[in-house]
């Protein structure tokens, strides 16, 4: 049976964990950590070898601006507190979005992260923070239009694969399963040009509940799907071949 390589996970509900609870919502993000280090550990003895999480998006500036520096200050946290657990499991972190507009402390622990782990191979870990699709696809064009414009590319040689390489995921492989939890059925602008066939499972519960039962679910529904990359039904790649 096929393992996904790369799981994409949208880590969504933590607001509404903690409301259920009458606790505020930094308890939820608090507990969202958790659910975080515990679903990269089930991803290591599931045999996956890329996880990415959407941990900030670029729209979620505009919550509170108390709830926006819980978020930054969990980022740091955990950045400070697992580093090294991560390194010693063999884990390599790379960050995708926007750094410009982080704070320089964060901005420094994000570099740092990626520099100490650069060399690991057990499992790649990408967080999404300052991170949104089409911000990502708008600086991509940027980069590419000025390759043009400086006359190191022509514009007739620019096909998908220039721009997959100039997106923040370059080198990285589609995912090929995109995890939500909570309910919630979009993509809320994650990885919108990577995703064009990944295989979308949404659960019920909260991300703070998330287990390794969850996971193995999720990879169960995979398992049940047909990818046919739009060719048709008798050349279909199996998920479960
Ligand atoms: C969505 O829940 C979750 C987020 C916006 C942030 C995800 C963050 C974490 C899991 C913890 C932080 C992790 C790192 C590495 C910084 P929501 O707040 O939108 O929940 P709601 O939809 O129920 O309100």
């Amino acid at each position: 049976m096929s393992t996904p390589a790369h799981v994409a996970i949208i880590m969504d509900g933590n607001g509404r964990w903690a409301k259920a609870r009458g606790l505020p919502r930094v308890a939820g993000h608090k507990a969202g950590v958790e659910a975080l280090r515990q679903a990269v550990r089930a991803a290591g003895g599931l045999g996956i070898d890329w996880v990415t999480v959407y941990a900030f998006s670029s729209e979620n500036w505009s919550r509170p601006q108390s709830e926006v520096s819980d978020l930054m200050g969990l980022l740091k946290l955990f950045i400070r507190r697992d580093l090294a657990e991560l390194h010693r499991s063999g884990v390599k972190v790379r960050v995708i979005g926007e750094r410009e507009g982080l704070q320089p402390d964060i901005r420094a622990l994000l570099e740092e992260a990626e520099s100490l782990t650069k060399d690991n191979r057990k499992l790649n870990l990408n967080i999404a923070f300052n991170y949104g699709g089409r911000d990502e696809i708008a600086r991509a064009v940027r980069r590419i239009a000025t390759d043009v414009a400086e006359g190191r590319l022509a514009i007739s040689a620019i096909t998908e694969r220039t721009v997959a390489d100039a997106l923040d995921t370059a080198k990285i492989p589609d995912p090929d399963l995109v995890i939500r939890t909570s309910g919630e059925m979009r993509l809320s602008n994650f990885l919108l040009w990577q995703s064009a066939y990944s295989e979308l499972v949404f659960l019920p519960c909260y991300w703070p509940d998330f287990t390794s039962a969850h996971f193995e679910e999720a990879l169960r529904q995979f398992r049940a799907r047909e990818r046919r990359f739009g060719r048709v039904e008798r050349d279909v790649v199996s998920s479960s071949a």
